[in-house]
């Protein structure tokens, strides 16, 4: 079946950091979809057709679904969580949460609850670390797959240094994860994240069948953690004392290519970032856990600069919002403090073909490309008295653009489309 999705549409095709001609906007454009995919897109008149099925969303802007490179599934009800950084913050509020995916129907309940705020803040696909039971990457991928929804997510493999509730074995780590990669990787589109959750957590025995994984299934992705706070940086030093650095660890394993996702990626050495950038490493920038947390600020230019590719996410619960137009503003403000822009047409580019050039799934997400998937969201820049007021001075697009990333949240998202269909009721 065809649908002809009408509004005012922009699209990104190039990184605006590397080139002026890297976005198309349509004033009276349409996308037309086809079973879930896009089949073409161009200027109403032109697409527009007897008896084709329309929807239209004037004067709201259409653009592709958000995505979010790094969120923690479990910590659903972590987030808010208050007074810690990093290590605390885990053994206090987010290890023994995490504990209670061992329980019979917490992981498909809280799944459900999961891609509902995800959709309903714009969020089409995610990158997901799951809790150590394998139950809850299985409740996880099981949503995920019967809304067409496109997760990369993985059981988080740790072994030490946590509450034995929330802890695996190398052999049970590994065998885990083999399965759920068995059952879910490439079925429908879910892709599975080999997921050692971080140096601390895994010991040498772990992270050495994390390599093992990595070897046996190229095609996933890797996700962990990398230099976000000091005091955990002296930590895993002193627990891998040959590592020259804490990227190093992960090298050691076999763990670097462009395939893995280092979240944070704040407090680097030159010879980390260097590493980084040859191996295709990328990291992931999370604005509102860095400050939420106390952990620091990212260096966006200076990676960029170095050759090294960086996602941006939410790292919810650490994370204060599912929305990535919060994640920007927080994002905008941390640049600011580091003397750095983030420009509106660089911070929307960011969270859609950004994101999923640094997972390498630019030919299904991330642009209206004709056969992309259709996960679009429908974006309204006037959704709160506040921000109406300040849209009658605006301009340009670029106005709007830094309305809806600096004022913007769940309020400003009047549709999610997932591969064509609608996820939010109309209001
Ligand atoms: N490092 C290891 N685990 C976590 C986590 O759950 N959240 C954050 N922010 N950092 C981590
Ligand atoms: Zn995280």
């Amino acid at each position: 079946m065809q649908q002809l999705i009408r509004g005012r549409v922009l699209g990104f095709h190039a990184d605006p950091h590397d080139t002026q001609d890297n976005h198309r906007y349509i004033e009276d454009g349409a996308i037309l979809v086809e079973d879930g995919r896009i089949l073409a897109v161009g200027g109403y008149a032109d697409l527009a057709r007897d008896g084709l099925a329309e929807i239209d969303h004037r004067p709201h802007l259409i653009m592709p679904g958000f995505i979010d490179t790094h969120i923690h599934f479990p910590q659903v009800q972590v987030i808010a969580s208050w007074g810690a950084q990093l290590l605390d913050w885990l053994n206090t509020y987010t290890f023994p949460e995490e504990a209670r995916f061992a329980q019979q129907g917490h992981a498909p309940a809280m799944a459900d609850a999961f891609l509902n705020l995800l959709t309903d803040h714009g969020t089409t696909t995610a990158v997901a670390f799951c809790s150590v039971h394998k139950e809850s990457a299985e409740a996880l991928f099981s949503a995920a797959h019967a809304r067409n929804m496109a997760m990369v997510a993985g059981k988080v493999m740790m072994d030490r240094n946590a509450p034995l509730e929330v802890l695996d074995t190398p052999q049970q780590g590994y065998d885990d994860s083999k399965a759920l990669i068995d059952r879910w990787h490439g079925t429908g589109r879910q892709r599975y994240a080999i997921t050692p959750r971080f140096a601390i957590t895994s010991t040498p025995e772990q992270m050495e069948m994390a390599g093992t994984l990595v070897r046996e299934h190229p095609d996933c992705h890797i996700q962990t953690h990398l230099s976000e706070n000091r005091d955990e940086i002296d930590f895993t030093l002193s627990l891998y004392p040959q590592a020259r650095d804490y990227l190093d660890i992960y090298e050691t394993y076999g763990l670097l290519s462009d395939k893995l996702l280092l979240g944070h990626s704040i407090h680097l050495r030159p010879r980390e970032i260097a590493r980084m950038a040859e191996t295709g490493s990328r990291a992931v920038f999370c604005p509102t856990s860095n400050l939420f947390l106390g952990s620091g600020l990212f260096d966006e230019a200076g990676l960029r600069e170095a050759g090294v590719v960086s996602g941006i996410a939410t790292d919810v619960g650490g994370g204060t919002s599912y929305s990535m137009l919060q994640t920007l503003n927080e994002g905008y403000k941390i640049l600011q403090l580091r003397g750095q822009k983030l420009a509106p047409l660089s911070a929307f580019h960011w969270i859609t073909r950004g994101n999923a050039m640094a997972l390498g799934m630019a030919d299904q997400i991330g642009t209206l490309d004709p056969g992309s998937m259709a996960d679009l969201v429908v974006l309204d820049a006037r959704a709160t008295p506040a921000m109406a007021l300040r849209m009658d001075r605006a301009e340009t697009l670029e106005q709007e653009l830094f309305v809806l990333q600096i004022m913007g949240d769940d309020r400003s998202i009047r549709q999610t489309y997932v591969a064509g269909k609608p996820m939010k009721a109309l209001g």
